[in-house]
């Protein structure tokens, strides 16, 4: 926890004190819950601090604004949301050399991608809904549920029979305002499917917490979502006798969850934004403290963000759930904010970089 984190939490607590609980409810823009969550785990064997995402090569340096997931086409080219708005296409030059491209404009700020059956690129941007995305062409595929709009598309992938999983993180904040639900702990999300023969949106699970990344199994008989304020991926069936119903797949996390990516070979990559930091553990643990934070993120999220945010990593856990290798940066400062395997080389994506993290995989997975 570096001296900008002690300060921001101090000033918190302080106007915590200051102002009186009254007047910090009149003016609070979010109504916090209690929350109970365990203790962050310690960090041994797989979970280990450590320095293997450290020295990434930075592929497209400049020429991409806040990557935030990033998925792979047939011919082995990468494809990212942009903070501007564009779908960029990577391809792959000479050996790390990159030609990067405005392939499409969606607009707003993509997040969720993820190739579908007929080689379109399904996106989730916020306010707009899922997307299906050809070059030069998007249209909405959906933008609400039962009646209720989403507010936050997040995270999508797409079956091999063409159905679509994708998540709202909440109907009630958008992603510029992500940092007040998450400060508000209260389940706004839901994830959802979308048929593409009959065209209709089906609400599979409601009353999540910030459902994030949502990724199918190799047998394509489960899927695992990631709810990134309770630390922890969730196991919805698919198939077979449990289907429907939701089980644990990983939980107590040493960071929050963001996306998630199946390889094809048994592993999924799970993006932890964030280790677990006291400044955070604090905020949970206390609705006051959440009151200032987020009176403090109205006016300066990025101030907030810095204070939270510390030793983003990627977690590979096979598809029992248990954890096999972390990749860790602790001197990065940028979140990360998706983690995908291509080859011999693990590929990242942040919302607050201006690059594509490259590492060659060093771990036996
Ligand atoms: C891509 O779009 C951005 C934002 O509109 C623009 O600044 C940039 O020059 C474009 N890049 C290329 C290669 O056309
Ligand atoms: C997306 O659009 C393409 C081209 O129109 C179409 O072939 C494909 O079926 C669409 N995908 C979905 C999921 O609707
Ligand atoms: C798939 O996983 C197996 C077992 O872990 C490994 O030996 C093999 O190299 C992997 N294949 C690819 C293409 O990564
Ligand atoms: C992180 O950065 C600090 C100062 O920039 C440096 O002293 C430290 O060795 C770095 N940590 C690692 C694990 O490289």
């Amino acid at each position: 926890m570096g001296n900008p984190t002690i300060a921001v939490v101090a000033a918190a607590l302080c106007i915590a004190l200051a102002a009186g609980w009254k007047a910090l409810l009149r003016t609070s823009p979010i109504d916090p819950a209690s929350i109970d969550l365990p203790h962050p785990p310690q960090r041994l064997g797989v979970f280990a601090h450590n320095n293997r995402l450290q020295n990434a090569h930075k592929l497209g340096s400049g020429l991409i604004s806040n990557p935030e997931d990033l998925a792979v086409d047939s011919q082995g080219r990468l494809y990212t949301g942009s903070g501007d708005g564009w779908i960029k296409r990577i391809s792959f030059v000479d050996n790390l050399d990159v030609l990067v491209e405005n392939w499409t404009y969606v607009g707003g700020r993509p997040l969720g991608l993820a190739f579908g059956i007929h080689g379109e690129l399904l996106v989730c941007e916020p306010s707009q809904g899922l997307l299906n995305v050809t070059e030069g062409h998007v249209e909405i595929l959906a933008e609400e549920a039962d009646g209720l709009k989403f507010k936050f598309a997040d995270g999508v992938d797409a079956s091999r029979e063409g159905a679509v999983y994708f998540t709202d993180a909440s109907y009630k904040y958008g992603f510029h305002d992500h940092l007040l639900d998450m400060l508000e702990y209260r389940p706004h999300g839901r994830l959802l499917k979308y048929d593409s023969s009959t065209k209709t949106t089906s609400v599979l699970l409601k009353d999540l917490y910030f459902p994030n990344g949502v990724a199918l199994s190799a047998k394509q008989d489960f899927l695992v979502f990631c709810e990134t304020t309770l630390y922890r991926c969730q196991k919805y069936w698919l198939e077979g006798p449990e289907k429907g119903t939701v089980e644990s797949f990983i939980d107590n996390l040493p960071g929050l969850p963001d996306n998630i990516h199946y390889d094809g070979n048994g592993t999924f990559w799970i993006a932890l934004a964030t280790s677990r930091t006291l400044s955070w553990t604090i905020a949970t643990k206390f609705p006051s403290v959440r009151h200032v934070l987020a009176l403090i993120a109205r006016l300066a999220p990025g101030a907030v963000i810095d204070a939270i945010v510390n030793e983003p990593s990627v977690l590979a856990v096979n598809e029992m759930g248990n954890p096999i290798a972390l990749y860790a940066d602790p001197n990065l400062s940028n979140q990360i904010n998706s983690g995908l395997k291509m080859g011999d080389s693990l590929y990242y994506g942040s919302l607050t970089a201006d690059y594509i993290g490259h590492v060659p995989l060093t771990e036996e997975i």
